[in-house]
């Protein structure tokens, strides 16, 4: 068998390496292989072109883009789609890192939202192409074959494709609800953190959850930090991935509405927390794909946070180059826009209503023999746990049946979006889904 050749890395590596291993020789032993080859190109075209951008003052003849009239070239049948942002917001090349002010103006929202962060220091936001590119750069990262991470049982199915299917590493499960159905489940959670003592372990944690539609309490998430804390101090060594997505959308009082990136960002030096969130859920532009990864550590030096954001960027470049130029005008326009948190404020108001009918409706006595309801209070969805029939048989008679799609998961979940239900249509939803299961259970 002929061995793999090994090509040497790039001294831009190397030199982004030795500065992550001084820095925190945790996350340097957190990298993947592939992490640690990545590096960003900054002395090729891009360097050059940077330079020439400040000095070529009698032609630029570096930019791969076209240009007339000091504007990038563009179509008018394009540009009719187009209003309020100029030719360089729509049709230009982004940076890797993504738009310069974006990045700045994304952190200072992050952080009004986070007061816990205080004064520690970050990483700035890197773009993504939404989150599902955020989630899979930190899997390119940090996940070699065969390394595992820890996941609960009630979880997005797209971590597999990603993180399983297309790298090779293995997720294991905690059970994210106790048997009574109460709240999260700190035992298992814990317990599979420290049946894994003294090991690399990529944890992700998604507040509110999808499917379930679940945020932890003040109390649970303290005690969700505590837990990492812990076992950091026993020497594991984690990545703590905080998916985000649904971000703001908290339905109860009761609800941690700070991302646990706050507090893990400076929890203990063995804990590399990474937040990955976006515009998608959070702004109502799921199609405009713009996401987030920014990185914090206990101790994390600005040298460190650079030499991490080189080797996204450097993934970003390899991979796609650049986000849509036009998505990040339009969420930067947003975010300065003083009528942003507003309008974002009524349409979370919307979901909330729908939230409080879904409670009312899937909770009624009637319909005790057909499900338990999985808590929920923040999201766009809920799950019920059928009972005594299977839920891909339920859809399939909710589809066939009543005309009414929900999507099954597993042996007995069913997920209901709310997020995409009129008030009116929630409580026929849940009385559909009991004649089919009845029916079912008939059988
Ligand atoms: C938990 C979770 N994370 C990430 C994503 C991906 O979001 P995006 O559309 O921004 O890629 C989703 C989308 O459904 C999600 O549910």
């Amino acid at each position: 068998m002929s061995s793999q050749p090994q090509t040497a890395l790039n001294p831009l590596a190397e030199a982004a390496n030795a500065t992550i291993k001084a820095e925190n020789a945790t996350v340097f032993a957190l990298l993947s292989e592939r992490g640690k080859r990545f590096f960003f190109p900054a002395k090729g075209i891009l360097a050059q072109g940077a330079e020439a951008k400040a000095k070529a003052k009698t032609a630029n003849a570096t930019v791969g883009i076209a240009t007339e009239s000091g504007a990038p070239m563009h179509l008018n049948c394009i540009g009719q789609y187009f209003q309020g942002l100029t030719p360089a917001e729509i049709y230009d090349y982004a940076p890797s890192f993504g738009k310069p002010d974006l990045r700045q103006a994304w952190a200072k929202k992050q952080r009004e939202e986070t007061p816990s962060l205080g004064d520690t220091l970050t990483s700035l936001p890197i773009v993504t192409n939404a989150l599902t590119h955020g989630l899979a750069v930190i899997g390119d990262l940090f996940l070699d074959p065969g390394d595992e991470a820890l996941s609960s049982d009630l979880m997005w199915e797209n971590y597999n494709l990603s993180w399983e299917t297309r790298l090779g590493a293995h997720i294991s499960l905690y059970n994210f609800f106790d048997k009574k159905l109460t709240g999260f489940n700190l035992e298992s959670f814990t317990q599979s953190l420290f049946s894994r003592k003294g090991r690399k372990l990529v944890v992700a944690l998604n507040f509110p959850n999808n499917p379930s539609g679940y945020s932890p309490s003040k109390a649970e998430a303290g005690a969700i930090v505590n837990a990492l804390i812990a076992a950091a101090q026993a020497g594991s060594q984690l990545v703590v991935v905080c998916d985000d997505a649904y971000y703001g959308m908290f339905y109860d009082p009761a609800c941690e509405t700070e991302s646990l990136f706050g507090k893990l960002a400076n929890a203990h030096p063995n804990i590399l927390a990474i937040k990955i969130d976006g515009a998608t859920k959070e702004e109502f532009v799921w199609g405009l794909r713009v996401g987030f990864i920014t990185y914090g550590v206990k101790g994390g030096t600005k040298a460190l946070y650079d030499a991490l954001e080189q080797k996204t960027g450097g993934m970003i470049r390899a991979v796609i180059s650049n986000v849509s130029m036009p998505g990040q005008s339009i969420v930067l326009k947003a975010l300065q826009n003083p009528n942003f948190r507003a309008q974002q404020a009524e349409k979370v108001e919307i979901l909330r209503k729908r939230a409080a009918v879904t409670g009312e409706a899937c909770r009624k006595a009637e319909y005790a023999d057909c499900w338990d309801v999985y808590p929920f209070n923040s999201g766009y969805f809920m799950c019920l746990r059928v009972k005594g029939v299977e839920a891909e048989a339920v859809r399939q008679h909710l589809l066939e049946h009543h005309g009414v799609g929900a999507i099954a998961l597993g042996k007995t979940e069913l997920r209901v979006a709310f997020s995409c239900l009129t008030e009116a249509q929630i409580p026929v939803v849940f009385s559909a889904a009991a004649a089919s299961i009845r029916a079912l259970q008939k059988k």
